[in-house]
């Protein structure tokens, strides 16, 4: 369903995407994993098209979209979760998603006073799918931090992607946010029929949530398994239990 190809992206004299061949089959529920520092999000801005790489292509579902600007990325089927930035913060966390699902369907903000009542079934079956139904009057600014992560999540849901690209979901979450939030996602990406890829840096997470991970270290693919087979490297143990260790 994805694939990217010989992909390369330096920052000055910094090669943080070195060479990079993946493949991601659909509805298989992938991480990344490797330090800070690796490349993983910076692979992610490659995909998305926030950023063009050097070298290499990217392929969704056959057709080549490297350097699409990211409005056609996300058009073609591939949503992320931003962190927060494109949460409204006075508006409740119902209009969030409801804004999302008019902005994705190109329904004019303008009218949103007569759209009010447009939507509303589907607003509310994606309020469902991340757990905020009893929280959707709230203002979303007063989410807390684990229910504004799903409310980017319920966002990223609002085009409809084929592909769900997740950056770390669960980075400043408690141990308690972190498996109910992992938990969710991994019943929603099956029940839509999503493929996932999950950025963890987190090893322990990733093995709750995922069939096929991928390491990265220093901008390269240094290993991809199941979790039983990459918990099983060595090579793998010597970056997470050596100096790199974060
Ligand atoms: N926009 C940028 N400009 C310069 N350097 C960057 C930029 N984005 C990332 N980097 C560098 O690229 C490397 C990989 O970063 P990143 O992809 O964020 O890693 P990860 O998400 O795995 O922690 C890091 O050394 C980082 O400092
Ligand atoms: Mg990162």
């Amino acid at each position: 369903m994805i694939e990217v190809e010989g992909l390369t992206k330096s920052f000055g004299g910094l090669t943080a995407i070195d060479n990079v061949y993946l493949k991601f089959k659909k509805r298989e529920l992938s991480s990344i994993i490797g330090p800070n520092g690796a490349g993983k999000t910076t692979l992610f801005n490659l995909i998305t098209g926030h950023l063009s790489p050097d070298q290499g292509k990217i392929i969704f579902n056959g057709r080549d979209i490297t350097n699409l600007p990211p409005h056609e990325i996300s058009r073609v089927g591939i949503g992320r979760s931003f962190q927060r930035q494109n949460i409204f913060p006075r508006l409740s966390t119902f209009e969030n998603i409801q804004i999302a699902l008019f902005s994705a369907k190109h329904i004019n903000g303008k009218l949103f006073s007569q759209a009010k009542n447009m939507l509303r079934d589907e607003t509310d079956e994606i309020l469902e799918s991340v757990g905020l139904t009893d929280k959707k009057l709230m203002q979303a600014g007063y989410l807390a931090y684990g229910d504004q992560k799903r409310l980017e999540i319920g966002i990223a849901l609002a085009i409809e992607p084929q592909l769900l690209l997740l950056d770390e979901p669960t980075a400043g979450m408690s141990p308690r946010e972190t498996i109910e939030i992992t938990k969710l996602i991994k019943k929603l990406v099956k029940k839509r029929g999503l493929t996932l890829i999950f950025i963890e840096h987190d090893m322990d997470i990733v093995f709750g949530i995922s069939e096929k991970v991928k390491v990265m270290h220093q901008g390269r693919i240094i290993f991809e398994g199941t979790p039983k087979q990459v918990k099983a490297n060595a090579e793998v143990q010597k970056i997470y239990l050596g100096k790199d260790k974060k």
